[in-house]
């Protein structure tokens, strides 16, 4: 069952001059960097009342992000659900014609499986589900 808006993720050609925006502009806290080399990403994450930003960077010059950034410059790239049970919401979305870009959840930031829903099957956003290593936080 989806729980809550863990985050929403801004794809960013200037990783630390978006940081600079974030924390120092709007005074978000920078709570950490870290590397996603399952999805090529470099992200940095500020929490704010009940979710985060999630800063989404190419790793390496590489990826998905590469590839969004090229197309459309930044901008807005997903948001994230946390759900309770991962498997459970992928194939109740499945029957409801929901396409994923993986057959399976994946190893993503802080220990928790993450699987991406293509944008057509969302109203043209790309979304992600999130199960935590353990649910709640
Ligand atoms: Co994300």
């Amino acid at each position: 069952m989806i729980r809550r808006l863990d985050h929403v993720a801004v794809a960013v050609p200037d990783l630390a001059r978006a940081i600079a925006r974030f924390s120092e502009d709007l005074g978000l806290p920078l709570a950490g960097t870290e590397d996603v080399p399952s999805e090529t990403t470099s992200t940095a994450f500020l929490p704010v009342e009940g979710t985060r930003i999630e800063l989404v960077h190419p790793m390496a010059g590489q990826g998905p992000i590469a590839k969004f950034l090229e197309k459309r410059g930044g901008g807005l790239h997903h948001l994230c659900f946390s759900t309770d049970d991962i498997e459970a919401d992928v194939a109740r979305l499945r029957a409801k014609g929901w396409q994923f870009l993986s057959d399976a959840p994946k190893a993503g930031a802080h220990g928790c499986r993450v699987i991406f829903a293509h944008p057509r099957s969302c109203e043209g956003v790309l979304i992600e589900l999130s199960q935590p290593p353990s649910f709640p936080e």
